[in-house]
């Protein structure tokens, strides 16, 4: 469980419901546009072939599977998943504007309808937080990789480190929540996000909790400073 905050999956459906429309302008806004390059590295980091099947876990706006799909040439088969409707019919808008095949599934992470090793690589931007389990969740990405598949979380670091600390903690403390909700219309939402990230494990916690998990060969990749952190990791090959 999320030690106090409340995960469940009507309330995080709900949240996302509710921001959906205003999710990219705000992600573009509070990110300073870094959501991009982060997104683009974690696409590079997860060294796609040709041919591969690979999953975008907790796809939202489906911003992530697109980049999958550019970064690997178009010559990737990627499946967006998600379990916030009103997310993915964005993405899908912008799946549709470059005529690029992605299909998209109304899943939890939680219970994925896949069975087990689908896919080459499985990949989840800021979504994995939001799980109310996470060890379940992480279990499940296990199921559905095939072996030797791949699992990338790109997700905010629990703790602001390097020369900025100062600033981003202002930031993240008054400028976030005040912006996002002004905007958003959802005061609670941008609330939620910084005491999500607070509450979220160490680089080398969640690292550990992969491992658990039945991962190997972790790899931790700290992004603008160690604002954001990429965790890449590999299922076993038997
Ligand atoms: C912060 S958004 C991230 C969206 C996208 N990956 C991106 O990079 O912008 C988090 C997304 O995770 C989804 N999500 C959270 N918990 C989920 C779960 N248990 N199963 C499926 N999707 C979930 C939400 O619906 C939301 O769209």
């Amino acid at each position: 469980m999320g030690e106090g905050l409340d995960k469940s999956a009507a309330k995080i459906r709900s949240m996302f419901a509710s921001i959906a429309p205003r999710y990219d302008l705000l992600n573009r806004l509070l990110s300073g546009g870094a959501d991009v390059a982060w997104r683009r590295k974690a696409a590079a980091i997860l060294e796609i072939r040709p041919g591969e099947r690979l999953l975008d876990l907790c796809s939202g706006t489906c911003d992530l599977a697109l980049q999958l799909h550019r970064t690997s040439g178009g010559a990737s088969r990627v499946v967006a998943a998600d379990f916030t409707f009103e997310m993915l019919a964005l993405g899908q808008r912008k799946i549709r504007a470059v005529a690029a095949p992605i299909p998209e599934a109304t899943a939890d992470g939680l219970r994925l309808p896949f069975p087990d090793a689908t896919f080459d690589g499985a990949a989840a931007a800021f979504g994995v937080r939001n799980f109310e389990s996470l060890e379940r969740g992480l279990a499940e990405a296990h199921r559905v990789l095939k072996p030797g598949g791949r699992f990338l979380i790109l997700e905010f670091a629990p703790e602001p480190v390097g020369p900025f600390r100062p600033l981003v903690v202002l930031y993240l403390k008054y400028v976030l929540p005040l912006v996002g909700g002004l905007i958003s219309r959802d005061g609670g939402a941008y609330r939620y996000l910084p005491e999500s990230m607070s509450r979220w494990p160490s680089p080398e916690t969640l690292a550990e909790k992969l491992r658990d998990a039945g991962f190997a060969a972790v790899e931790i990749h700290p992004l603008s400073f160690g604002i954001a952190v990429i965790h890449l990791a590999r299922k076993g090959k038997r």
